[in-house]
């Protein structure tokens, strides 16, 4: 098991070798110790959500305060045209966002097709924190966020309209997934606060140019985003279809259940993955994990996916190791 400082060194030394960007390892705290505070991100949009969580987790906050300001910071960017404002439209070009968050409590919130809303992640809590209900879509979702305050937004960029337009030209006939398709899909965030208390938040415009109305994993519980306090949290990244067939960050959570390590834990739940879908060499799904000692670990179908660990060690790039 690789102890705290020596991590600390190898990671200096993957920081010389590499420009920053660490090749992929699990990371186990020294026995004993927890590794807290702790936020950790899929892909390189990651580290600017990671700074947001951290201002809040370094001065005592609570872990799910730190996810929702993390991945807000995303959502609100028109440069990630993979989440939030800026997202490339379904193929009728309309923007629709799925997003969830769960908390150390096991109380968790969602919504998805939800469209005109910049920060659908805000909303989600408060599907959480305001009603009986875990899920409201569409419709009901947006007449929700209205009533509670939220600005009614157009947020389809010229940049992601242009791309569509492009997009459009080559009517395509069939709706198909790509592989690292904008290499930043959606962004997932897990943190453990300086309590102990782990939270989750995982929110995406989903695959771009897909069927109007189509929901991935992203605001599915226990498929794109699961957190468990006694255990550890998971989310999950990539072709949405496919985490939900194996309701993909509860299997990851489970197997860390078990015992195994983060990373361990997200090897297994891809080979599941690989197990139900003959055409995985066309996919990439990945799976990012932090347990209740705040050891993180992350893995994937195919090269190229990375993630984002903020804690005592700094902000930094990690890449998934893959099966392929
Ligand atoms: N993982 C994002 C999606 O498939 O919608």
């Amino acid at each position: 098991m690789t102890t705290r400082r020596t991590f600390l060194k190898l990671s200096a030394l993957g920081s010389m070798l590499t420009g920053g960007v660490l090749k992929a390892c699990a990371q186990s705290p020294a026995a004993g110790a927890v590794n807290k505070p702790i936020v950790i991100s899929t892909w390189e949009h990651g580290l600017a959500a990671n700074a947001a969580a951290w201002d809040i987790l370094a001065s005592g906050g609570r872990a799910l305060d730190a996810v929702e300001a993390g991945v807000m910071v995303t959502e609100s960017d028109p440069e990630t045209r993979t989440v939030g404002y800026g997202g490339r439209p379904d193929r009728n070009g309309h923007v629709t966002l799925d997003a969830c968050i769960m908390d150390e409590r096991g109380d968790c919130g969602s919504v998805a097709f939800l469209q005109h809303i910049k920060n659908p992640i805000a909303v989600a809590r408060l599907v959480m924190e305001k009603t009986p209900h875990v899920m409201l879509v569409g419709q009901g979702a947006l007449d929700f966020a209205l009533a509670q305050g939220f600005q009614k937004e157009n947020l389809l960029t010229p940049e992601s309209e242009q791309e569509w337009r492009e997009w459009m030209q080559t009517q395509p006939d069939e709706v198909k997934a790509e592989i690292n398709v904008e290499n930043h899909d959606t962004i997932g965030l897990l943190a453990l606060d300086q309590h102990g208390n782990l939270s989750g938040a995982c929110t995406t415009s989903g695959a771009a140019w897909k069927l109007h109305g189509r929901v991935g994993d992203s605001p599915i519980i226990g498929a794109g985003l699961y957190v468990d306090n006694d255990v550890g949290g998971a989310c999950a990244t990539g072709w949405g279809e496919a985490v939900v067939r194996i309701v993909g960050c509860h299997l990851v959570v489970e197997f860390m259940r078990q015992g195994h390590a983060p990373e361990e834990a997200c090897r297994l739940a891809v080979e599941r993955v690989i197990e139900k879908n003959p055409d995985y060499r066309e996919i990439q799904v990945g799976f990012l994990a932090l347990n209740k000692e705040g050891a993180y670990g992350s893995y994937c179908i195919q090269p190229g996916f990375n993630f984002a660990v903020y804690d005592a060690a700094g902000n930094r790039m990690i890449d998934a190791k893959s099966r392929l």
